[in-house]
């Protein structure tokens, strides 16, 4: 069934949002805001509908011709390649804004906005499945597959590899680089058998990577070597990683925030532990995969006090500033109800989705938190996905 469609937003998720004849919300993928749709309504819920573009009828101000071939082909990788630079700067504030506003009760947020230094070529983390041996995105919404042999928002280092590597029987590739170091690692899943990849990239299966001794990549950012085990979480270059560091750094550093102890909340392999935890006496890194506990043992001098638990089961202690990088799901009650009970006068919440964010917001207003600062970092060109750090202080 086709019908025609104005787009006036963008959703959480990427999607452009336009209405039907009845009044139902219709999400469209690939659409830009103005943009005259002609829409094959492809499934049918009764208070929203979701569609596929059949035609551009008239485009949106925002939408220009994606710079990577893949899309057309169907490749589901960049979900905003259609939107132009502005129009993905405009898209990110305003999903977080509205977050804030409708699921966070917070009003008029003033939300800015860092750049990345790249918005091409920037990833050093990419994941995709295998058909016939080859490395393949996902098509958006669907399990299908799509070969590629480059990629637009890859690092350099990964493109040899997703053109050259035969990944045989897996089901998913994970591909990591140091791109200041050149160490390459790929790791099949759920093994790497009859893998054959370019010189000097290790592979191992994910069967084997917590036994095997050489399943990590070395990484520099902030000053550091970063180890970074092939099941340990690490930001998506070391550009990102030190944006976050410096973010955190000049807020921590305009409230003056005391220097006793620093509280790291999904610590993964210590990023913030190691850079901005170097200010307080005592720091206490709290993180639940074993893989990024032990790199963050080997990272990370012995100021800071590792403990391998979920944030949930661990007993908070009392802290001058926490710091909390949760992954998508975000904080919860759980993690505001841990944050307030270490009584920490400053908290940054990093977020790593929008609808978390304005649910975690909500969250932290009713534990007695301000916000005093949100800024989106654009780590993710040409996807709609948001790197979020705000700034909370709290008022009781
Ligand atoms: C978004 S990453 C942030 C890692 C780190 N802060 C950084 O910037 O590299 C989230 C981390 O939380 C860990 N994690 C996920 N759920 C957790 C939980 N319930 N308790 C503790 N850690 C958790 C993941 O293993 C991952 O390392």
């Amino acid at each position: 069934m086709s019908k025609r469609v104005n787009i006036y937003d963008l959703a959480v998720g990427g999607e452009g949002v336009g209405r039907l004849d009845d009044g139902r919300v219709v999400f469209v993928a690939g659409a830009a805001v103005n943009d005259d749709l002609l829409v094959e309504v492809t499934e049918e819920k009764s208070r929203y509908a979701r569609g596929t573009i059949l035609e551009v009828v008239s485009a949106g101000e925002g939408r220009i011709k994606p710079a990577c071939r893949h899309v057309a082909r169907g490749c589901g990788g960049c979900d905003w390649q259609h939107l132009s630079e502005e129009a993905q700067i405009e898209g990110k504030l305003l999903l977080v804004e509205d977050a804030l506003v409708k699921l966070g009760s917070i009003v008029s947020p003033d939300v800015g906005y860092v750049a990345g230094p790249e918005s091409v070529r920037y990833r050093t983390t990419v994941r995709v499945g295998v058909e016939n041996g080859r490395a393949a995105y996902r098509r958006s919404r669907s399990p299908e597959l799509v070969p590629v042999d480059d990629c637009l928002i890859a690092h350099p280092l990964i493109d040899e590899i997703l053109s050259e590597g035969f990944f045989a029987d897996a089901s998913e590739v994970m591909i990591r680089v140091g791109s200041r170091t050149g160490d390459r690692l790929v790791m099949g899943e759920p093994t790497a058998d009859g893998f054959r990849v370019p010189d000097q990239v290790s592979v191992v299966g994910k069967n084997q990577a917590s036994k095997s001794v050489d399943a990590y990549i070395v990484e520099e950012a902030a000053g550091m070597q970063w180890k970074i085990s092939a099941r340990s979480f690490f930001q998506s270059s070391p550009e990102g990683a030190e944006m976050l560091v410096a973010l955190a750094a000049e807020w921590l550093g305009v409230h003056e925030v005391g220097d006793r102890a620093m509280v790291d909340l999904y610590a993964g392999v210590g990023l913030f532990s190691g850079t901005v935890g170097d200010w307080f006496e005592k720091v206490t890194a709290v993180e639940s995969s074993a893989s990024a506990v032990a790199d963050a043992a080997h990272n990370l001098d012995s100021h800071v006090a590792i403990h391998r638990i979920s944030v949930e089961q661990w007993v908070p202690e009392l802290a001058d500033v926490v710091i909390a990088d949760p992954p998508r799901s975000g904080l919860r009650a759980k993690g505001v109800e841990i944050i307030g009970k270490t009584e920490a006068p400053h908290v940054l919440l990093v977020s790593c989705d929008a609808g978390a964010l304005g649910r975690d917001a909500a969250l932290m207003t009713s534990a007695g938190y301000e916000l005093d600062r949100v800024d989106v970092l654009d780590m993710f060109p040409q996807t709609s996905h948001v790197e979020v750090v705000s700034g909370w202080i709290r008022n009781i």
